[in-house]
């Protein structure tokens, strides 16, 4: 069945050329063509669509405001954005409710596989034994709080560094905590860090905020029963992950947002783990028995036993908590990056490796898991030299 697509932009110019340029896929797809957001919005009531692809800047109803009014009425669609250079501002303002970006010009290329990357992981989601794992847990993670509000803050007209490292500060264990971990040898600091706001100064707000993120959700499962000795063995395995993807995204002359992207993801691509084993604790016990006794993988018998793996578990977890595309990609597909159609070097790819490399020099007992790197993926987005190269920086770096 052809896939159905909206484009919407305020010059007929654009459009038109858009319409020429995806001539070649009229057979994969039907395109449907709107010169404003209120024209889409009138088009959507009447007929369904999976992916809306829009511009920022447009009089009338703008970009982001047509994505929020998409998201809240029609969750299921992909929102694209497909915006000029100067339009910054505005992108700013969808951070929360579009996929992805791309800039103009685009060439066919680039959209079909983002649009094929998109969808790609909207089915992984959607994928009906999922769903049905996943709604056999009765209490799934909720967004930690703290999170909610160094986010809320950052939302604010008068949004300050200052303000979010008082908000950390304010959370005495957390504030322990994150200056512990800044201070261990995964970040290799010259010098100790002495408090949240020079922790920020230092690291960046991104790399706080994924810290944050992570040893919150970690703290909710230390409740839940999770064996402190799992537990920490896991936030070992996921902060050398984070630290190696940030290392390889940067070797990789990467964009920010995706080193960034890549830490956070590193961070959190196991924590389907921690959902399975507090959600079905019998079952996953099981699993875990079965992987360690037979030295096969972990997902493997995730597989075959549930139908689905941690890695999809994660992803639906951080797609329900509204985080990008790239992020959810990288955990859905960290085990199995040749089944995402991504094509080039990003995140995915970074998480992959660090993830393998990790576990490849991290304790005996997790090795079975995930050592194996898929290097017929690395050749095809055109890395796989870098993989010597990515083994030797990360260990360089821990020592
Ligand atoms: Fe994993
Ligand atoms: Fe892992």
């Amino acid at each position: 069945m052809k896939r159905k697509i909206l484009f919407v932009d305020d010059e007929p110019n654009i459009l038109q050329g858009l319409r020429r340029m995806l001539r070649g896929m009229r057979n994969e797809w039907h395109m449907v063509f709107a010169e404003s957001g209120e024209e889409a919005m009138r088009i959507l009531e009447g007929d369904p669509f999976e992916v809306v692809v829009t511009d920022m800047r447009m009089p009338g109803m703008h970009g982001a405001e047509l994505l929020k009014k998409i998201q809240k009425k029609f969750p299921e669609i992909v929102r694209i954005v497909l915006s000029g250079h100067s339009d910054q501002e505005l992108i700013l303002k969808s951070v929360r409710t579009a996929h992805q970006y791309l800039s103009k010009p685009c060439d066919a290329d680039t959209l079909k596989n983002t649009v094929a990357r998109a969808c790609a992981l909207r089915e992984l989601l959607k994928d009906g034994t999922l769903k049905q794992v996943v709604s056999n847990i009765d209490t799934l993670p909720s967004l930690p709080k703290l999170y909610q509000e160094i986010m809320a803050e950052l939302q604010s007209e008068d949004a300050s560094m200052d303000k979010v490292a008082k908000i950390i500060s304010g959370d005495v264990g957390m504030s322990a905590k994150i200056l512990q971990m800044v201070n261990s040898a995964f970040f290799a600091l010259p010098r100790h860090i002495e408090n949240i706001a020079q922790a920020v100064n230092l690291l960046g707000l991104e790399t706080i905020k994924a810290l944050v993120l992570s040893a919150q959700i970690f703290r909710q499962f230390e409740t839940k029963g999770v064996p402190e000795s799992f537990l920490e063995k896991l936030w070992g395995h996921c902060m050398g992950t984070a630290t190696f993807a940030r290392t390889i995204a940067r070797e990789e002359n990467l964009s920010r947002e995706a080193v960034d992207d890549a830490f956070l993801a590193g961070m959190l691509h196991d924590v389907g783990k921690l959902v399975l084993s507090t959600g079905l604790p019998e079952k996953y016990g099981e699993i875990i028995r079965r992987a360690a006794e037979n030295g096969i993988s972990l997902r493997d018998v995730e597989d075959e036993v549930l139908g689905t793996t941690h890695g999809a578990v994660g992803a639906y977890l951080m797609g329900l908590w509204g985080f990008g595309d790239n992020v959810v990609e990288a955990i859905a597909f960290h085990h199995v990056p040749g089944t995402c159609p991504a094509r080039t070097m990003g995140v995915l790819a970074a998480v992959h490796a660090a993830n393998a490399l990790e576990h490849a020099s991290g304790p005996e007992d997790l090795k079975t898991d995930e050592t194996q790197v898929d290097r017929e993926f690395l050749n095809k987005i055109g890395v796989e030299e870098g993989l010597e190269r990515w083994a030797q920086v990360c260990e360089t770096e821990m020592q």
